[in-house]
């Protein structure tokens, strides 16, 4: 499973309750959360609603709030939650010895540049 997983770097380059942003090729950007109680999740960075960008949301608990219409958005399943509808999909990510992966296969194309403050 040589090469599966993308290194996008060291986990303390992400600040508890905060987000950066990954391009892939191909124009789409990943958004990766790190939440308060430093737990790391990947979501396409484009809200299900109107493609806000998710990375400029607030993020508490397991949620991220969209800044552009306060839509709430799971980020573990990528789900719409209360009562709106839609779904943003979910990058698989890990993290091992401080630094933090992104299945390969799961992203938009695989020539992911760097990470830069969202
Ligand atoms: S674009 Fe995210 S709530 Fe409207």
């Amino acid at each position: 499973m040589i090469g599966a997983w993308l290194d996008i770097g060291p986990v303390d380059q992400i600040t508890p309750g905060s987000a950066r942003t990954l391009k892939v090729q191909g124009g789409e950007e990943i958004a990766v959360f790190r939440t308060e109680g430093n737990q790391f999740h990947a979501l396409v960075n484009a809200c299900p609603h109107k493609r806000g960008p998710l990375s400029q949301g607030i993020v508490h608990g397991g949620v991220v709030t969209c800044p552009l219409h306060n839509w709430n958005i799971s980020l573990t399943s990528g789900e719409a939650l209360g009562d709106d509808k839609g779904c943003v999909p979910v990058i698989p990510l890990r993290v091992d010895a401080g630094r933090i992966y992104l299945l390969r296969s799961a992203l938009v194309a695989h020539s992911a540049t760097d990470l830069r403050a969202a």
